[in-house]
């Protein structure tokens, strides 16, 4: 029978050396274990600072976090070149689940596309590996995104001149895009970097939810809510008119600073959409024997005299007569009305009073900024301008 041993360290380690040694490195690689343990219960890469990441043919530090999406996690990381000298790169790493993992190899291969067509588009690209069971890829690293760049303007917003600077990249790419049928679906100036303040020359990334035009089936919930396409939020087929439809908004935005469609939920986006536009054409929210689509019951009512009768007030607030051939739901009707946007005018919300009297800023010049935004900004994608449209417009001259 073995002696009993008392529980008392120093004892044990003289008693029964053997048992104690082997528990000991069983509690230290269990702590090992815990402290390898990259992922986190959601998925998410484990990231602390001077963690380092090792590459397919270079060994990164990581420094801090650039952005958290659904996706997984950007980190800012510090490697040496094969000159070993300092530089930095951005890290995307992927969370560790069967479905963000196939999102990322399809972003990878977009953005190989496109680099290998259109290299100026976007930022390097760098190299792809796997951590564990997190798919990473490292890139070209910019200062900071448009989102931010807007604000440091102070609500200035760009002026009209930058503007043009802007439209024009911003249409060469959705020309490039389109030559290559790939539909991004998340223009939005978060997914825009650039270096300093230099406007003229933007980058586009993020291409994580980007669609090939060839692919047989098309996501249906896409596009950040402020960028939404009336097609998206009506359910209906949509091909690369959806990111020129995103460019006019942010378009917009730049230069009032204000989101064109601030809309906190689907329905008061309609609300919006009406309210700048009017009543979508019938062919969008009808099929052809008139009956309304199952996806826009939400937003649409039949035309009915009780229908008027009950809400005829607020349909009137809205803008819409009794012969309007259709009526906004009740819970479109229904939707605060914060913005105003009843009582938009597109023509007149484009004018940002601070830049007047500055050069770029006449009668004219609004006038054709006004008629390039009216142009994305439309129910109807065979209305809607494409990519050379833009560049061809008086405002990109
Ligand atoms: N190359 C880069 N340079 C600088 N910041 C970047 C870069 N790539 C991404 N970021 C930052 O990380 C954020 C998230 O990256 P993104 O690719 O847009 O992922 P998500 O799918 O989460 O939107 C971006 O909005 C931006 O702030
Ligand atoms: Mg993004």
């Amino acid at each position: 029978m073995k002696p009993k041993v008392p529980k008392r360290p120093l004892i044990m380690l003289t008693l029964n050396v053997a048992e104690t040694y082997n528990k000991l490195i069983e509690q230290s690689q269990n702590q090992q274990k815990t402290k390898t343990n990259m992922t986190d219960e959601k998925g998410y890469f484990i990231a602390y600072e001077n963690q380092l990441v090792t590459g397919y043919a270079t060994e990164y530090t990581i420094k801090k976090a650039l952005g958290q999406g659904s996706f997984g996690r950007v980190m800012l990381v510090e490697y040496r070149d094969g000159s070993n000298s300092q530089q930095y790169a951005a890290l995307k790493i992927c969370r560790a689940q069967p479905y963000f993992i196939d999102a990322m190899k399809q972003e990878i291969i977009i953005f190989k596309m496109i680099t290998a067509s259109y290299p100026q588009m976007t930022a390097n690209f760098l190299e792809e590996f796997q951590v564990k069971e997190h798919l990473c890829y490292s890139m070209e690293l910019f200062d900071l995104t448009l989102y931010q760049a807007l604000k440091q303007t102070q609500g200035l917003g760009f002026d009209l001149n930058q503007i043009k600077v802007i439209a024009r990249q911003f249409g060469k790419w959705l020309v490039e895009m389109q030559k290559l049928k790939i539909v991004h679906t998340d223009m939005k100036p978060e997914n825009m970097v650039l270096n300093k303040t230099d406007i003229s020359d933007i980058k586009l990334i993020d291409f994580g939810s980007g669609v090939l035009m060839d692919q047989p089936s098309r996501p249906t919930y896409i596009q950040s809510r402020f960028y939404r396409a009336p097609e998206i939020t009506l359910g209906l087929r949509y091909d690369y008119k959806i990111d020129c439809w995103s460019i006019g908004a942010l378009l917009f935005e730049l230069h009032t600073c204000y989101t064109c469609f601030p809309a906190r939920s689907s329905p008061m986006l309609m609300k919006m959409f009406v309210s700048l536009m009017g009543l979508p054409p019938r062919e969008l929210i009808m099929n052809d024997e008139g009956v309304l689509r199952a996806k826009v019951e939400k937003y649409f009512a039949k035309a009915t005299v009780e229908y008027w009768n009950d809400h005829a007030e607020k349909l009137k607030a809205v803008g819409l007569s009794q012969d309007s051939y259709i009526y906004l739901s009740e819970e479109v009707l229904d939707v605060e009305d914060r913005q105003q946007c009843f009582k938009r005018q597109l023509r007149d919300l484009m004018v940002n009073k601070q830049w007047e009297g500055t050069a770029g800023h006449t009668q004219e010049d609004y006038n054709n900024f006004f008629e390039l935004i009216n142009n994305l900004i439309t129910w109807r994608t065979e209305d809607r301008w494409c990519g050379q449209q833009i560049l061809q417009s008086a405002f990109c001259q």
